[in-house]
């Protein structure tokens, strides 16, 4: 590819920059939250949204595939048979926006402050998947599209992907590519840029422990009768013991451990804690004894309430001893923990622990298999070519704490590999009141596409 149609590339981005940012809040209005069906349309009309959007940009067999759940969005363009060709992975759900009140201005009314996009999905994951549709645009229209790709939009993403293996196994000739590409990850800054090449499993709980069949008079049966709350916080405690390690029984059995070189490696990657703890308003940081920081979030498992109800919670105080405590639980898994399996080792020791007083209910919500990805391959070299030449720095590879367990199915169902973009940032508040995403990570995000479809299809050739 000749430098004129590069600068073009360029001057084409910067030239639409208005009309891909209204674009983008056009998205961000659509509050496609798939956890909650009572955005169940919203959901539906984000879908028809991208299929309009990837027409226009100039994809072929557009279509909104439906599934049991949220139906994926698929288009291509295959240009040439002899060239690679890139399958383009994103989601068009969000997570819910709850609790609203913490918003500064409302989810899903976009506004731009401080150079930055304020939206629930600006970056996790609409920000993010739109630079592909946009960076595709560019390519079509100025000639520079140097691989085939195809696109795999789904909308189940943050509430566990349960029906795309199927839509994956069904389409498996459909889908066939030499690369998976992924934007929905984050990077150190801006000025160190990084590729993500690990992602941790997980295995998400629920329990319940059942006490007495009634709420009872706490002055009346108190001391007498198993109060389910205490035991389940005695429970949730005993789950770790006193330097941090998780005490079900063959939880670590599969763990790798990483060599003293890569550990050495990985610790090599710029980290100021006492920054990381004034951002977060914290006098001191907790984790597994022996580990840094960035190994407890990044290589190590884990395990954390994720949310724990039962009683009275209302105004005042009410003496009650509750019938009921429940608790969502969640592991972050590594390699080569497998999620059946620990999900399995949770429910057995958290019903053997149980005392005779209570009963205990044990099931498993969705959880997924953590994934590493190589750096000796061509899709992460042509990444990190894309990424030098749009930042003027070489990358470093990461393993971030966060899932995506699709990863490891695509490897598992379709053999390829999955090479995480990702143009967030850690500060980007996802998941939590007041998301964002920088305009200029978006910009940055749609310049650096076109160049790993150039390079991938170079290092393919060569
Ligand atoms: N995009 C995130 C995952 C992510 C974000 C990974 C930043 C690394 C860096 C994804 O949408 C997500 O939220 N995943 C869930 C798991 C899913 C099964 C609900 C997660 O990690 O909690
Ligand atoms: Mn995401
Ligand atoms: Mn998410």
């Amino acid at each position: 590819m000749d430098t004129i149609t590069e600068t073009s590339a360029k001057a084409y981005i910067e030239e639409n920059k208005e009309r891909f940012l209204n674009e983008l809040f056009d998205l961000l209005r659509m509050p496609s939250v798939s956890a909650d069906p009572k955005f169940k349309d919203d959901v539906l009309a984000t879908a028809e949204f991208i299929k309009r959007k990837l027409e226009d940009a100039g994809a072929d067999k557009v279509e909104v595939c439906p599934t049991a759940g949220y139906p994926v969005v698929y288009g291509e363009k295959i240009i040439d048979e002899s060239l690679p060709t890139v399958l383009v992975y994103g989601h068009y759900d969000v997570q819910p926006a709850d609790p609203y009140e913490l918003w500064d201005t409302p989810p899903f009314e976009p506004e731009i402050r401080d150079e930055k996009i304020y939206a629930r999905g600006a970056c996790d994951d609409k920000g993010q998947m739109y630079m592909h549709v946009k960076a595709f645009e560019t390519m079509m229209q100025t000639n520079t599209l140097a691989c085939n790709v195809k696109f795999m939009i789904e909308g189940e993403e943050e509430v566990g992907s349960d029906n795309l293996e199927i839509f994956v196994k069904e389409n498996k000739e459909r889908l066939k590519a030499d690369v998976i590409l992924v934007s929905d990850t984050g990077m150190i800054s801006m000025d160190i840029p990084s590729i993500t090449v690990g992602l941790r499993g997980l295995s998400y709980m629920e329990v319940e422990v059942v006490g007495p069949n009634i709420d009872l008079h706490s002055g009346l049966f108190g001391g007498a009768v198993a109060n389910p709350i205490n035991i389940l916080c005695n429970m949730i405690s005993s789950l770790q013991d006193e330097n941090n390690k998780i005490t079900i029984p063959g939880f670590y059995d599969k763990v790798v451990e990483l060599t003293q070189e890569e550990r050495t490696e990985l610790n090599k990657t710029p980290f100021d804690k006492n920054e990381y703890k004034s951002s977060l308003d914290i006098n001191d940081v907790h984790g597994e004894d022996g580990y840094t920081t960035l190994e407890r979030a990044g290589i190590r498992p884990t395990l954390d309430v994720n949310g724990i109800w039962g009683g009275y919670t209302g105004e005042g105080a009410k003496t009650v001893l509750p019938s009921k405590a429940s608790a969502k639980i969640s592991m972050r898994l590594v390699p080569d923990q497998n999620w059946d399996e620990i999900s399995d080792l949770f429910k057995n020791h958290f019903e053997s622990i149980a005392p005779e007083s209570v009963k205990v209910k044990v099931t498993a919500h969705h959880g997924g298999q953590p994934s590493v990805t190589p750096t000796n391959f061509p899709g992460y070299k042509a990444a990190s070519m894309a990424i030098e030449e749009a930042f003027g720095k070489t990358p470093i590879p990461t393993r971030d704490g966060g899932s995506i367990p699709i990863v490891a199915m695509f490897e598992q169902e379709l053999g390829l590999k999955t090479i995480l973009l990702g143009f967030g940032l850690a500060s980007d508040a996802i998941h939590s009141p007041n998301e964002h995403y920088g305009v200029y990570n978006f910009m940055k995000g749609i310049e650096t596409i076109p160049l790993f479809f150039k390079h991938y299809a170079d290092v393919k050739k060569a």
